[in-house]
């Protein structure tokens, strides 16, 4: 009897997060887009996200958002063969228009007041930044970041469904 040989999804996955997010609507600006942008779960470190009613396509019916009390918790529970990559501001990080996305990636964000500590770099396997000199919204950078991404997709996202 022939065997049907089934066909997989080559792109993987992401999911994208804050650690110690200081403004709630950053967390529920991050879910929304995430949400509609493809990721497959939010994450927060730190500082609990309380639900906010800003969302109105209840993103948080869709995705899951999953926290992790240190940094070092969320580290050693990186899902298998997936790569972290945070996005920050530093001389050494890759310019975004010059990123391959890796196919199973987790994107790590800094807070609002002090970005994320080089110790923290340092444990992440790139460094991502975006273009113009100054720093933009947590939410915002995750935003193109997960656009980024899907636009480099074999199939990007359609931009009507
Ligand atoms: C508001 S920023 C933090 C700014 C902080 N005051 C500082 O100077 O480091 C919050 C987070 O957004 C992301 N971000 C903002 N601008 C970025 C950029 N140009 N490139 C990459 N990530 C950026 C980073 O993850 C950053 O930690």
């Amino acid at each position: 009897m022939a065997r049907l040989k089934q066909q997989y999804e080559a792109e993987g996955y992401y999911g994208i997060g804050v650690i110690h997010a200081e403004t709630e609507h950053n967390i529920g600006s991050l879910w929304r887009s995430a949400f509609i942008l493809g990721a497959s779960f939010i994450y927060t470190i730190g500082r609990r996200y309380k639900k906010q009613s800003s969302d109105v396509t209840h993103a948080w019916t869709k995705i899951p958002l999953y926290h992790y009390a240190t940094f070092a918790d969320f580290r050693e529970n990186l899902p298998h063969a997936t790569k972290l990559v945070a996005l920050e501001m530093t001389e050494n990080a890759t310019p975004i228009n010059e990123f391959t996305h890796p196919p199973r990636a987790v994107y790590l964000l800094g807070c609002e007041s002090s970005g994320l500590s080089p110790e923290i770099l340092a444990e992440c396997h790139s460094v991502v930044s975006l273009p113009g000199g100054y720093s933009l919204n947590v939410a915002v950078s995750g935003s193109i970041v997960a656009y980024d991404r899907q636009s480099k997709l074999p199939r990007p996202l359609p931009s009507r469904p």
